[in-house]
């Protein structure tokens, strides 16, 4: 069998065009038949446009945003009347399960740099709720697109002291150091003062970072300055951070509240007591 690294090496290979027309043949026959049984639902998006990754199984695509969204109730008590920033959007996973959560109180922006994704929930979600936004911002970014603008010099396109609580699903892991600093400072600017925030990293220490370089599984073999790399060419395409250098950019944004939930993708036998792969990281 060939091992994941070789796989997603492969994957990273190919341009960002070209990874989504393979994904879109190559899940045309499930397509077809989830659109003909009705196993899909209203806002759920086809498998082949699913671009975030993973099967994209309606029922598996609804469940993990249910799991991202119990994930906010428990670690950033999510209230219905919140106004929340969802940043890097992507195709509406978290959005579908907040549409039951929120009420009309309750208001949700997202944003994210593949406008398919951006364009698929405004016209499905925001159409059918006005509390919903989603907003299309042109960054470069070297996995998902080949746009001009900077990530590291975006300013949100919001007034501040506009949001309760801001998250990110899976998009701090595909974003540069210099990038990620930017939106933590941003994301301090836009937040109420008593907001708070949940992102998911990868992040590793010093006890841990001679595994997470040369496991055959999921690996970053790619050395930086307190950071690792899982390809040097697609640098978008996974990120693992240290801790000391995540802690000196949550202070740097003015965060002074930090805290990081091991996930299970670092674990060399799984801890099942771990409710997620990626890091989550809570700061306030
Ligand atoms: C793995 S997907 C996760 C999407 C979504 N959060 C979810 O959980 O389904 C990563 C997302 O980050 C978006 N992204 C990458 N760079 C970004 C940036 N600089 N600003 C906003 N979104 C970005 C990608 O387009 C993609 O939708």
């Amino acid at each position: 069998m060939i091992a994941k690294n070789k796989l997603r090496k492969l994957w990273y290979s190919l341009s960002a065009g070209q990874r989504h027309a393979v994904r879109r043949l190559y899940y045309f026959p499930a397509d077809f038949i989830d659109g003909i049984s009705g196993k899909r639902g209203k806002y759920v998006p086809p498998r082949g446009i699913v671009y975030t990754g993973g099967t994209g199984d309606p029922e598996e695509f609804v469940k993990q945003g249910n799991h991202q969204l119990n994930l906010l109730k428990e670690h950033i008590d999510l209230q219905p009347a919140d106004a929340v920033l969802d940043i890097g959007s992507g195709i509406g996973r978290t959005a579908i399960a907040l549409v039951d959560h929120l009420d009309s109180t309750g208001s949700y922006e997202g944003f994210d740099v593949v406008e398919l994704g951006v364009n698929w929930c405004n016209k499905k979600i925001g159409k059918d709720h006005p509390n919903f936004n989603f907003t299309y911002v042109p960054l470069f970014n070297d996995l998902y697109n080949t746009k001009a603008g900077k990530a590291s010099e975006f300013e949100f396109p919001y007034q501040g002291d506009r949001f309760d609580k801001i998250f990110s699903f899976s998009v701090f892991t595909h974003m540069g150091v210099d990038e990620i600093q930017n939106y933590l400072k941003e994301s301090k600017r836009v937040l109420t003062d008593g907001g708070q925030c949940l992102s998911t990293f990868f992040i590793y220490d010093d006890s841990n970072e001679a595994y997470i370089t040369s496991n055959d599984r999921f690996s970053f073999p790619f050395k930086k300055e307190r950071f690792r790399l899982m390809d040097e060419n697609v640098t978008a395409g996974n990120i693992a951070i240290h801790k000391d250098l995540l802690n000196e950019m949550m202070k740097h944004a003015g965060f002074s509240e930090v805290k990081v939930i091991d996930g299970f993708w670092k674990d060399e036998v799984r801890d099942q007591k771990k409710q997620e792969y990626q890091d989550i990281v809570i700061y306030s």
